[in-house]
């Protein structure tokens, strides 16, 4: 072999540690936002967020809670909140769980109903099934914050 084409091997050999490294790193940066992506993005999310809102309002299990609330911007907090739970590139700018719901007395029933209200409206856009239960599951967490009745 002569030292041309040892020369060669070489760069070809590092060229393509670097590409690997390189798509690798911006991989790790990214993070896993597969279920972002299953939503529809910032753009699907925040379809179903405002028919959910919508919903919840019409909804008489838990819509008394909301008689004061500035819907546009609860509207727009959700889609902040799940675009970031789902692996998305949002930062949720409201307040915490526990603050916003403290004095509410939220029971479990209200909980599930929001739940339920929720798959309505990502099953009225057509969100596969799997879907919804995963951004269900995200929720889940949030059960014991927001409901002290
Ligand atoms: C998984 C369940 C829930 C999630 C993810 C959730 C999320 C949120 C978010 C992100 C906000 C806006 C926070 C802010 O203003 O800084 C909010 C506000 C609010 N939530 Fe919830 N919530 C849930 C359950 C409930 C339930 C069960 C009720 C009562 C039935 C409720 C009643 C309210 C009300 C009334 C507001 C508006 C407060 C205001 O106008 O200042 N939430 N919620």
């Amino acid at each position: 072999m002569n030292i041309l084409s040892r020369l060669c091997k070489t760069i070809a050999a590092s060229a393509l540690f670097v590409s690997l490294f390189a798509s690798l790193s911006a991989h790790a940066q990214s993070g896993n936002d597969a279920l972002y992506q299953s939503l529809g993005g910032k753009t699907g999310i925040s379809t179903f967020v405002n028919s959910f809102v919508a919903i919840v309002l019409d909804d008489a299990r838990i819509n008394k809670a909301f008689k004061e609330t500035d819907t546009e911007r609860l509207a727009s907090l959700l889609t902040e909140q799940f675009c970031e739970l789902s692996g998305g590139p949002c930062k949720y700018s409201g307040r915490s769980m526990a603050d916003v719901h403290k004095d509410m007395e939220v029971t479990n029933a209200h909980f599930n109903a929001l739940a339920e209200d929720l798959q309505i409206a990502m099953e009225k856009h057509d969100v596969p099934s799997s879907v919804q239960n995963r951004l269900i599951a995200k929720l889940a967490p949030m059960q014991r914050p927001i409901v002290t009745k």
